[in-house]
């Protein structure tokens, strides 16, 4: 697909098939997507790709977890946000909601066991900075996710970011062996969407340039 089609037409999809994506086939993805700008070139993305039943192993481990803890999904916030931003989030709920239900679920329910659990997907990419960088470089890590969910596109794989784990990143980081100096940005399923999900007909909607840009001169 055109590049520009990849762009437009990508959204995140929150059921996957069963169905394995072989090893090179991300190594293609993540491959292409090292080719996101980062400041002066230092690529400080580092993946751990999760895979099978380690998926499942790990997202049984992390329902238990929710089950305890009750951490769920949110703008993560630690002021008051302006108005606009959350009729963006409510309006994103609001469009989900009537698929969820169809699928017998409700909202909260969904959306935070869902991304505990990667939606299904096979195979899940947990996005870590060294901690010795300073906060500004998570902007190269987010271009990194960006090409990702991108290039995955264009290899015909589905995705979700999925930020609610870092949330849980102690957990995860046990599991997978990771060690303290490094923190978790992001984590990405992928795989190949259930298009028979009502879900996955969600569209999000974007604002206008009205909304965001300003001109001067
Ligand atoms: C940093 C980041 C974290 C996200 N975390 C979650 C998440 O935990 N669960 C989820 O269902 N979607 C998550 N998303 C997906 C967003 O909800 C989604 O990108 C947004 O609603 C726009 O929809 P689209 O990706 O379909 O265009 C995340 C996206 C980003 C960029």
């Amino acid at each position: 697909m055109d590049l520009l089609e990849t762009i437009r037409q990508r959204r995140s999809v929150r059921s996957f098939l069963d169905t394995p994506v072989e090893k090179s086939m991300i190594e293609r993805v993540l491959s292409d997507a090292a080719n996101a700008p980062s400041a002066i070139n230092m690529q400080p993305w580092e993946v751990h790709v999760v895979v099978g039943q380690e998926v499942k192993r790990l997202s049984k481990k992390l329902l238990k977890r929710f089950e305890e803890r009750q951490i769920t999904c949110g703008p993560g916030a630690s002021q008051k946000l302006p108005e606009k931003f959350i009729d963006r989030a409510r309006g994103a709920a609001n469009g989900m909601d009537p698929l969820i239900q169809e699928m017998g679920s409700d909202f909260k329910t969904f959306v935070n066991t869902g991304s505990l659990t990667f939606y299904g997907a096979p195979t899940v990419l947990f996005t870590f900075i060294d901690e010795s960088f300073p906060r500004e470089r998570l902007t190269d890590v987010g271009a990194f996710m960006g090409y990702v969910v991108l290039a995955a596109a264009g290899h015909g794989l589905a995705t979700c970011p999925i930020g609610l784990v870092t949330l849980y990143d102690d957990e995860i980081k046990d599991a997978l062996n990771i060690p303290e100096t490094k923190k978790m940005v992001v984590s990405i399923a992928i795989g190949y969407p259930n298009l028979e999900a009502p879900i996955n007909k969600f569209r999000s909607e974007r604002a206008g340039l009205e909304e965001f840009v300003r001109w001067i001169g």
